[in-house]
């Protein structure tokens, strides 16, 4: 059974991830595996005692520290998975889902695959009836990635992997969307206008700006774009205690930019000012 299936209220069951919150809401995942130890900052707990318990219960450690117990979030999961790679986080990941319009039955290609933190929250978006293809150029992290993507949804979820480079180009076409991080998205460019059909979305999340410029150059240079837009996401907690009310201190300085445009029809004759830049249509 999936994570996204489970019934409500269900037990937990052995093999599934769980996460354990103390007090202050520190955070521990765990798989529950019967027979074995949690050995967490505030004691250890047997994983026995966790098994058959609803969400939302509370367990103690050897040390008599109380801890909830809950189903993850999927961002709570993917923040603290294995990876091999630098990940999309969940602030961003947020806002490709939203920026590039993904919808349950899409068709979407996504490279690169890395430790699978964007494919968990891209398959989550589709839903079965969804198609997903990931390329990913280097083999050996393809493996890990099926991995994270199994731990979580309990079960190998359905999507396509191609163990190539995306720079020489896309196989699938009428697709709905393609979505990018990986260091030279620009030369996907071409690729993507063949790939998406009209009204298509690209979307490409990078870490530095010269990255962008050369992406946004090349979606103005191939014509084929409109409507082409780059963020950056600004995400800030805030404590809310008694009388402490204020943002949190610490911030996650920068992540990355998103480039998003929208395919042009085969029949437009394109222009760098068709459609404009996102914020010339305000
Ligand atoms: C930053 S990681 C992606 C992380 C992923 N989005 C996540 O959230 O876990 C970039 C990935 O792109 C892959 N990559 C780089 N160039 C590629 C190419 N031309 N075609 C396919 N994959 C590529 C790298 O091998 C790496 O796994």
């Amino acid at each position: 059974m999936s994570v996204d299936e489970r019934d409500r209220g269900s037990t937990l069951e052995e093999g599934e991830v769980v996460l354990l919150l103390d007090r202050q809401g520190r955070r521990t995942l765990a798989r529950l595996w019967p027979g074995r130890r949690l050995h967490t900052h505030r004691g250890s707990i047997a994983l026995n005692e966790v098994l058959g318990r609803r969400e939302g219960s509370a367990v103690r450690t050897s040390a008599g520290e109380r801890m909830i117990v809950l189903r993850p979030r999927l961002i709570d999961y993917v923040v603290e998975m294995p990876r091999q790679t630098g990940l999309v986080y969940p602030k961003d990941a947020a806002f490709v889902l939203a920026w590039a319009d993904v919808f349950p039955g899409a068709r979407v290609v996504e490279a690169g695959l890395g430790s699978g933190a964007l494919t968990l929250m891209l398959l989550r978006a589709l839903g079965p009836r969804g198609a997903l293809t990931c390329y990913e150029v280097r083999a050996e992290f393809v493996p890990h990635a099926l991995a994270n993507l199994e731990r979580f949804f309990g079960q190998r979820p359905s999507l396509v992997v191609r163990e190539r480079d995306i720079y020489d180009g896309i196989v699938e076409t009428d697709l709905d969307r393609v979505i990018l991080d990986l260091p030279e998205p620009w030369r996907v460019v071409a690729h993507a206008a063949s790939a998406l059909r009209a009204g298509g979305i690209f979307c490409a999340y990078n870490p530095s700006m010269a990255q962008v410029q050369h992406t946004v150059a090349a979606l103005r240079a191939h014509r084929r774009f409109a409507a082409i837009e780059t963020l950056e996401v600004l995400y800030r907690s805030w404590v809310v205690r008694d009388e402490v009310v204020r943002p949190e201190q610490q911030m996650v300085g920068h992540t990355g930019f998103l480039t998003v445009a929208r395919r042009l029809d085969a029949e437009e004759p394109g222009g760098e000012d068709d459609g404009g830049d996102a914020d010339d249509a305000e």
